[in-house]
Protein backbone atom coordinates (compact mmCIF):
# COMPACT_ATOMS: atom_id res chain seq x y z
CA UNK A 1 0.00 0.00 0.00
CA UNK A 2 1.44 3.42 -1.14
CA UNK A 3 2.05 6.18 1.09
CA UNK A 4 -0.90 8.08 -1.11
CA UNK A 5 -3.81 5.50 -0.46
CA UNK A 6 -2.79 5.67 3.11
CA UNK A 7 -3.36 9.65 3.28
CA UNK A 8 -6.62 9.15 1.42
CA UNK A 9 -9.11 7.86 3.98
CA UNK A 10 -8.06 8.61 7.91
CA UNK A 11 -5.53 6.52 10.04
CA UNK A 12 -6.93 4.79 12.96
CA UNK A 13 -5.02 5.14 16.18
CA UNK A 14 -6.64 2.03 18.69
CA UNK A 15 -5.93 3.48 22.15
CA UNK A 16 -7.46 3.10 25.95
CA UNK A 17 -8.89 -0.30 26.36
CA UNK A 18 -9.74 -2.34 28.98
CA UNK A 19 -6.39 -3.84 29.98
CA UNK A 20 -4.45 -2.66 33.24
CA UNK A 21 -2.32 -0.35 31.24
CA UNK A 22 -5.52 1.29 30.00
CA UNK A 23 -4.16 4.97 31.60
CA UNK A 24 -0.62 4.42 29.98
CA UNK A 25 -2.32 3.66 26.55
CA UNK A 26 -4.07 6.92 26.44
CA UNK A 27 -1.21 8.39 26.85
CA UNK A 28 0.69 6.43 24.40
CA UNK A 29 -2.58 6.76 21.87
CA UNK A 30 -2.09 10.55 22.36
CA UNK A 31 1.60 11.07 21.34
CA UNK A 32 1.16 8.78 18.33
CA UNK A 33 -1.90 10.99 17.44
CA UNK A 34 0.24 13.85 17.58
CA UNK A 35 3.10 12.69 15.66
CA UNK A 36 0.58 11.69 12.62
CA UNK A 37 -1.19 14.74 12.56
CA UNK A 38 1.92 16.87 13.04
CA UNK A 39 2.67 14.96 9.18
CA UNK A 40 -0.57 15.53 8.50
CA UNK A 41 -2.63 12.45 8.35
CA UNK A 42 -6.23 12.46 9.14
CA UNK A 43 -6.51 10.64 12.18
CA UNK A 44 -9.30 9.17 13.63
CA UNK A 45 -8.92 8.05 18.08
CA UNK A 46 -10.88 4.64 18.52
CA UNK A 47 -11.38 3.37 22.05
CA UNK A 48 -11.37 0.06 22.30
CA UNK A 49 -13.45 -0.08 25.66
CA UNK A 50 -16.53 1.72 23.62
CA UNK A 51 -18.93 -0.97 22.24
CA UNK A 52 -19.38 0.54 19.20
CA UNK A 53 -15.00 0.52 18.42
CA UNK A 54 -15.62 -1.47 15.19
CA UNK A 55 -17.88 0.80 13.50
CA UNK A 56 -15.60 3.74 14.01
CA UNK A 57 -12.74 1.16 11.38
CA UNK A 58 -15.10 1.06 8.62
CA UNK A 59 -13.49 3.76 6.09
CA UNK A 60 -10.32 3.83 7.52
CA UNK A 61 -6.94 3.28 5.39
CA UNK A 62 -4.84 1.61 8.40
CA UNK A 63 -4.72 0.96 12.33
CA UNK A 64 -2.20 2.39 14.52
CA UNK A 65 -2.20 -0.02 17.52
CA UNK A 66 -1.02 2.11 20.78
CA UNK A 67 -2.70 -0.82 23.24
CA UNK A 68 -0.78 -2.31 25.66
CA UNK A 69 -1.76 -5.72 27.21
CA UNK A 70 -4.23 -8.18 27.18
CA UNK A 71 -6.81 -7.84 24.64
CA UNK A 72 -4.43 -4.99 22.35
CA UNK A 73 -0.86 -6.59 22.29
CA UNK A 74 -1.77 -10.25 22.54
CA UNK A 75 -2.94 -11.04 19.22
CA UNK A 76 -6.87 -10.74 19.62
CA UNK A 77 -7.08 -7.49 18.07
CA UNK A 78 -4.78 -8.35 15.68
CA UNK A 79 -6.63 -11.44 14.79
CA UNK A 80 -9.72 -8.76 14.50
CA UNK A 81 -8.01 -6.48 12.65
CA UNK A 82 -6.79 -9.07 10.04
CA UNK A 83 -10.40 -10.49 10.02
CA UNK A 84 -11.70 -6.84 8.94
CA UNK A 85 -8.90 -6.48 6.32
CA UNK A 86 -7.55 -3.67 7.97
CA UNK A 87 -3.69 -3.59 7.56
CA UNK A 88 -2.24 -2.49 10.87
CA UNK A 89 1.45 -1.44 12.72
CA UNK A 90 3.72 -4.18 14.63
CA UNK A 91 3.55 -7.62 15.10
CA UNK A 92 1.33 -9.81 13.48
CA UNK A 93 -0.96 -12.76 15.15
CA UNK A 94 1.01 -15.09 16.29
CA UNK A 95 4.32 -12.96 17.31
CA UNK A 96 1.92 -11.47 19.58
CA UNK A 97 0.30 -13.73 21.09
CA UNK A 98 3.52 -15.64 21.83
CA UNK A 99 4.99 -12.49 23.41
CA UNK A 100 2.28 -12.08 25.55
CA UNK A 101 2.96 -15.79 27.12
CA UNK A 102 6.19 -15.21 29.37
CA UNK A 103 6.27 -19.14 29.29
CA UNK A 104 5.89 -20.45 25.81
CA UNK A 105 8.60 -17.41 24.94
CA UNK A 106 11.21 -18.99 27.11
CA UNK A 107 10.08 -23.12 25.76
CA UNK A 108 11.05 -21.94 22.58
CA UNK A 109 13.95 -19.94 23.54
CA UNK A 110 15.35 -23.08 25.84
CA UNK A 111 14.39 -24.94 22.14
CA UNK A 112 16.59 -23.03 20.12
CA UNK A 113 19.84 -22.20 22.84
CA UNK A 114 19.27 -18.73 22.93
CA UNK A 115 20.21 -17.72 26.52
CA UNK A 116 17.55 -17.06 28.98
CA UNK A 117 17.20 -17.92 32.83
CA UNK A 118 16.24 -21.55 33.86
CA UNK A 119 12.52 -21.75 34.79
CA UNK A 120 10.03 -24.07 35.94
CA UNK A 121 6.30 -24.26 35.08
CA UNK A 122 4.82 -23.92 38.65
CA UNK A 123 0.72 -25.58 39.63
CA UNK A 124 -1.00 -26.46 43.11
CA UNK A 125 0.82 -29.60 42.52
CA UNK A 126 4.31 -28.11 42.71
CA UNK A 127 7.30 -29.39 45.44
CA UNK A 128 8.53 -26.42 46.40
CA UNK A 129 11.57 -27.44 47.80
CA UNK A 130 12.52 -29.50 44.73
CA UNK A 131 11.92 -26.44 42.27
CA UNK A 132 14.55 -24.54 45.45
CA UNK A 133 16.73 -26.91 44.94
CA UNK A 134 16.82 -27.04 41.02
CA UNK A 135 16.90 -23.44 40.73
CA UNK A 136 18.35 -21.76 43.72
CA UNK A 137 16.28 -18.21 44.65
CA UNK A 138 14.07 -17.24 42.34
CA UNK A 139 11.91 -14.90 40.50
CA UNK A 140 8.16 -15.81 40.34
CA UNK A 141 5.46 -14.49 38.11
CA UNK A 142 2.46 -14.82 36.45
CA UNK A 143 2.96 -16.08 32.68
CA UNK A 144 0.78 -13.13 31.04
CA UNK A 145 0.85 -10.24 32.87
CA UNK A 146 2.71 -7.10 32.91
CA UNK A 147 3.67 -4.32 34.21
CA UNK A 148 5.36 -6.32 37.25
CA UNK A 149 2.16 -7.16 38.47
CA UNK A 150 2.06 -10.12 40.79
CA UNK A 151 5.71 -10.54 41.36
CA UNK A 152 7.85 -11.36 43.82
CA UNK A 153 11.69 -13.40 44.83
CA UNK A 154 11.58 -16.38 47.13
CA UNK A 155 14.58 -18.16 48.17
CA UNK A 156 13.09 -20.69 50.56
CA UNK A 157 9.86 -23.63 50.15
CA UNK A 158 7.36 -21.36 52.11
CA UNK A 159 8.58 -17.88 50.61
CA UNK A 160 7.74 -19.86 46.95
CA UNK A 161 4.23 -21.23 48.26
CA UNK A 162 3.33 -17.72 49.01
CA UNK A 163 4.99 -16.18 45.62
CA UNK A 164 2.92 -18.67 43.89
CA UNK A 165 -0.53 -17.91 45.95
CA UNK A 166 0.07 -14.41 44.90
CA UNK A 167 1.21 -14.67 41.32
CA UNK A 168 -1.72 -17.20 40.48
CA UNK A 169 -4.52 -14.18 41.36
CA UNK A 170 -4.02 -13.15 37.91
CA UNK A 171 -5.75 -16.44 35.52
CA UNK A 172 -2.99 -17.12 33.89
CA UNK A 173 0.04 -19.66 35.05
CA UNK A 174 2.92 -18.97 37.18
CA UNK A 175 6.49 -19.17 36.45
CA UNK A 176 9.46 -19.36 38.22
CA UNK A 177 12.61 -18.11 37.15
CA UNK A 178 15.93 -18.44 38.40
CA UNK A 179 16.71 -15.53 40.31
CA UNK A 180 18.91 -13.19 38.26
CA UNK A 181 21.38 -10.84 40.53
CA UNK A 182 22.61 -8.09 37.99
CA UNK A 183 22.19 -5.11 35.88
CA UNK A 184 18.98 -4.68 34.08
CA UNK A 185 18.84 -3.02 30.34
CA UNK A 186 16.26 -2.91 27.78
CA UNK A 187 16.88 -2.79 23.54
CA UNK A 188 14.54 -1.06 21.33
CA UNK A 189 13.77 -3.49 17.77
CA UNK A 190 13.10 -0.67 15.03
CA UNK A 191 12.71 -2.68 11.52
CA UNK A 192 16.19 -4.21 11.33
CA UNK A 193 17.42 -1.96 13.53
CA UNK A 194 18.84 -2.06 17.12
CA UNK A 195 18.43 1.06 19.03
CA UNK A 196 21.22 2.04 21.73
CA UNK A 197 20.13 -0.31 24.85
CA UNK A 198 19.05 1.69 27.98
CA UNK A 199 20.60 0.76 31.85
CA UNK A 200 17.42 1.10 34.42
CA UNK A 201 18.55 1.26 37.55
CA UNK A 202 15.88 0.85 40.49
CA UNK A 203 16.57 1.64 44.43
CA UNK A 204 13.20 -1.02 44.60
CA UNK A 205 14.58 -4.64 45.27
CA UNK A 206 13.50 -4.82 41.42
CA UNK A 207 12.21 -2.95 38.15
CA UNK A 208 8.54 -3.25 39.81
CA UNK A 209 5.41 -1.17 39.36
CA UNK A 210 6.20 1.58 41.32
CA UNK A 211 9.56 2.22 39.81
CA UNK A 212 8.23 2.12 36.67
CA UNK A 213 5.36 4.54 36.42
CA UNK A 214 5.29 6.59 40.31
CA UNK A 215 9.02 6.62 41.41
CA UNK A 216 10.97 9.60 40.16
CA UNK A 217 14.14 7.53 41.58
CA UNK A 218 14.18 5.14 38.83
CA UNK A 219 17.36 6.43 36.40
CA UNK A 220 17.49 5.29 32.97
CA UNK A 221 21.02 5.49 31.28
CA UNK A 222 21.39 5.47 27.45
CA UNK A 223 24.01 5.13 26.08
CA UNK A 224 23.87 2.70 29.07
CA UNK A 225 27.85 2.23 30.05
CA UNK A 226 28.34 -1.04 27.88
CA UNK A 227 31.50 -1.74 25.71
CA UNK A 228 30.78 -2.14 22.12
CA UNK A 229 31.24 -5.38 21.54
CA UNK A 230 29.36 -5.67 24.77
CA UNK A 231 26.45 -3.78 23.07
CA UNK A 232 26.78 -5.85 20.24
CA UNK A 233 26.74 -8.73 21.83
CA UNK A 234 23.46 -7.77 23.42
CA UNK A 235 21.65 -6.39 20.53
CA UNK A 236 22.32 -9.92 18.66
CA UNK A 237 20.64 -11.70 21.23
CA UNK A 238 18.07 -9.24 21.60
CA UNK A 239 17.25 -9.23 17.79
CA UNK A 240 17.32 -13.03 17.72
CA UNK A 241 15.04 -13.36 20.51
CA UNK A 242 12.30 -11.08 19.04
CA UNK A 243 12.53 -12.57 15.75
CA UNK A 244 12.66 -16.33 17.37
CA UNK A 245 9.34 -15.11 18.29
CA UNK A 246 7.99 -14.22 15.12
CA UNK A 247 7.79 -10.42 16.10
CA UNK A 248 7.99 -7.78 13.53
CA UNK A 249 8.46 -3.89 13.35
CA UNK A 250 9.34 -2.53 16.71
CA UNK A 251 9.60 -3.46 19.69
CA UNK A 252 11.48 -3.69 22.83
CA UNK A 253 13.66 -6.60 24.55
CA UNK A 254 13.71 -6.68 28.16
CA UNK A 255 17.22 -8.24 28.99
CA UNK A 256 19.41 -8.87 32.53
CA UNK A 257 23.17 -9.61 33.29
CA UNK A 258 25.02 -11.67 35.85
CA UNK A 259 27.74 -11.35 38.16
CA UNK A 260 29.52 -13.18 35.27
CA UNK A 261 28.43 -10.79 32.65
CA UNK A 262 25.96 -13.27 30.73
CA UNK A 263 22.85 -11.77 29.42
CA UNK A 264 19.39 -13.42 29.74
CA UNK A 265 16.28 -12.70 27.88
CA UNK A 266 13.64 -12.06 30.15
CA UNK A 267 10.68 -11.13 27.67
CA UNK A 268 9.69 -10.00 24.59
CA UNK A 269 7.36 -6.46 24.44
CA UNK A 270 5.66 -6.06 21.14
CA UNK A 271 3.77 -2.47 21.89
CA UNK A 272 5.96 -0.78 24.60
CA UNK A 273 4.83 2.40 26.04
CA UNK A 274 4.82 5.32 23.40
CA UNK A 275 4.76 8.71 26.43
CA UNK A 276 7.34 11.47 25.97
CA UNK A 277 8.74 9.81 28.74
CA UNK A 278 8.74 5.50 27.43
CA UNK A 279 11.71 3.92 26.87
CA UNK A 280 11.72 3.23 23.40
CA UNK A 281 11.00 7.05 22.79
CA UNK A 282 14.30 7.05 24.83
CA UNK A 283 16.54 5.03 22.82
CA UNK A 284 14.85 6.49 19.14
CA UNK A 285 16.29 9.66 20.85
CA UNK A 286 19.69 8.38 21.42
CA UNK A 287 19.74 7.03 17.48
CA UNK A 288 18.82 10.95 16.74
CA UNK A 289 15.04 10.33 16.13
CA UNK A 290 12.23 12.18 17.34
CA UNK A 291 8.75 11.40 18.30
CA UNK A 292 7.02 12.03 15.22
CA UNK A 293 10.13 10.62 13.14
CA UNK A 294 9.90 7.12 15.49
CA UNK A 295 6.19 7.33 14.99
CA UNK A 296 6.76 7.65 10.98
CA UNK A 297 9.01 4.68 10.65
CA UNK A 298 7.12 2.80 12.41
CA UNK A 299 3.69 3.35 10.06
CA UNK A 300 6.25 2.81 7.21
CA UNK A 301 7.67 -0.50 8.54
CA UNK A 302 4.19 -1.82 9.06
CA UNK A 303 3.06 -0.92 5.40
CA UNK A 304 6.30 -2.56 3.87
CA UNK A 305 5.28 -5.67 6.49
CA UNK A 306 1.07 -5.37 5.11
CA UNK A 307 2.45 -5.20 1.46
N1 LIG B 1 14.75 -13.75 36.69
C1 LIG B 1 14.72 -12.55 37.27
N2 LIG B 1 15.63 -12.22 38.22
C2 LIG B 1 15.62 -11.00 38.81
N3 LIG B 1 14.73 -10.04 38.53
C3 LIG B 1 13.79 -10.29 37.59
C4 LIG B 1 13.74 -11.55 36.90
N4 LIG B 1 12.71 -11.53 36.02
C5 LIG B 1 12.15 -10.31 36.14
N5 LIG B 1 12.79 -9.56 37.07
C6 LIG B 1 12.44 -8.18 37.46
O1 LIG B 1 11.02 -7.99 37.29
C7 LIG B 1 10.75 -7.00 36.30
C8 LIG B 1 9.54 -7.38 35.46
O2 LIG B 1 9.80 -8.62 34.78
P1 LIG B 1 9.45 -8.86 33.26
O3 LIG B 1 9.73 -10.29 32.97
O4 LIG B 1 10.15 -7.85 32.41
O5 LIG B 1 7.87 -8.66 33.21
P2 LIG B 1 6.90 -7.40 32.88
O6 LIG B 1 7.77 -6.23 32.52
O7 LIG B 1 6.06 -7.88 31.76
O8 LIG B 1 6.09 -7.16 34.11
C9 LIG B 1 12.02 -6.91 35.50
O9 LIG B 1 12.10 -5.64 34.89
C10 LIG B 1 13.09 -7.16 36.55
O10 LIG B 1 13.34 -5.98 37.34
MG1 LIG C 1 9.45 -6.15 31.35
Amino acid sequence: MSLELLRKAPVAVLLGGNSAERAVSLQSGKTVIDALQGQGFDVRAVDTADSDWVAHLRDVSFAFIALHGPGGEDGSMQGALQALRIPYTGSGVLGSALAMDKLRSKQLWQGIGLSTGGFLNLSPATDWQQVIDRLGKVFVKPTCEGSSIGMTSAASAAALAQAYDRASQYGGGVLAEQFIDGPEYTVAILGDEVLPSIRLETANEFYDYEAKYISNDTRYHCPSGLSASEEAEMGELALWAFRSLGCAVWGRVDIMRDRAGRFYVLEVNTIPGMTSHSLVPMAARAAGMDIAALVGRILELSRARCG
